[in-house]
């Protein structure tokens, strides 16, 4: 038995069993990762973002791998709410792990629209809104770096559901911590950050881009400086829960991301790699609190020494 409270909350209403989520797009909508890891032992799982309709995204090539991380182009491909729904909700509601639903949309009506669906289900106890995706022409960024869009989505999301609101923020603007400040004024409970970086790469013989897409979302280790910074900045400048997110690949990362000020981490790409991350990372959080004479880890949010 655990002698550390492991326990983090998100905002008033959201509390995990423990920071450790595993993030949008890199776990479907968790049937695969369930063969690797007991889902009930994780703090939380977000799904792929879901749109209103299905999603075929992009054209191949949508993914490569670059150094110390990856670039991906999926553009959003995914089921659809209907078959959310009736396809994966099933599955979701059977494994014990709490469920925030991430939501992707062209417009701000289609995003009130499937949160308005969505919030009459139970098991879902967050949500978490895609305004950052760098790969969709419609939506994403254009959403994504525009303040007054960011708050319009978040005050009109905001009133169409009562359970915990999370805008997961981009890493691709100036100014994070105004974004996380116009989240929270018009409601959000938290933000999430980051989503992937704008990048790209080339094929020196064809000398065409390795995306088809011309530019994909840059994940991976090689991110992290950057989403430390971030989460960093927000922590300092907003007074919002942080869900940090990253290039995280084990529990150093995870307590490297609290001490910038998380309340929580979502593992991404390292997923692909190492299905069970997980699960390590959080025996590994475990151990370094009992080992420090943790005995909350919450206590770790923004500990930073400056
Ligand atoms: C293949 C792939 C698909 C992704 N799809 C989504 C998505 O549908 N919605 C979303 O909000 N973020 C998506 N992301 C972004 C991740 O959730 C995460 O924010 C980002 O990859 C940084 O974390 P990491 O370095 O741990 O991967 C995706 C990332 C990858 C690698």
């Amino acid at each position: 038995m655990s002698e550390v409270d492991l326990t983090v909350k998100i905002g008033d209403k959201l509390e995990l069993k423990n920071p450790v989520i595993l993030a949008s797009g890199t776990v479907g909508y968790g049937n695969e990762i369930s063969e690797f890891i007991d889902l009930s032992k994780i703090g939380a799982i977000v799904t792929k973002s879901i749109s209103l309709h299905p999603r075929k995204g992009n054209p191949p090539q949508r993914v490569v791998e670059t150094t110390g991380g990856m670039l991906n182009a999926i553009g959003l491909a995914n089921v659809g709410l209907e078959k959310f729904i009736s396809e994966k909700l099933p599955f979701l509601e059977k494994v014990k792990s709490t469920l925030i639903c991430n939501i992707a949309a062209s417009t701000i009506e289609e995003y009130v629209e499937c949160v308005s669906i969505l919030d009459r289900y139970e098991i879902i106890k967050a949500f978490e809104i895609n305004v950052s995706c760098p790969n969709v022409k419609d939506g994403g960024l254009i959403f994504g770096n525009n303040l007054n869009a960011v708050a319009e989505i978040t005050g009109r999301v905001r009133k169409a559901t009562g359970k915990t609101l999370i805008i997961k923020l981009s890493p691709n603007v100036s100014d994070i911590a105004g974004f996380a400040r116009v989240a929270k004024e018009r409601g959000a409970d938290a933000v999430s950050a980051i989503n992937t970086l704008v990048g790209t790469a080339f094929d020196i013989n064809t000398r065409k881009p390795k995306i088809k897409n011309i530019t994909g979302g840059l994940s991976g280790p090689a991110i992290k400086p950057v989403a430390l910074a971030k989460v960093l900045e927000i922590s300092r400048n907003v007074d919002i829960p942080v869900i940090g997110i990253g290039g995280i690949t084990d529990w150093q990362d995870a307590v490297e991301f609290m001490i910038a000020g998380a309340s929580a981490v979502q593992l991404g790409t390292v997923n692909f790699v190492n299905p069970k991350a997980s699960i390590e990372v959080l025996e590994g959080l475990n151990k370094y609190c009992l080992d420090n004479k943790i005995k909350r880890i919450a206590e770790l949010t923004a500990s930073y020494v400056l």
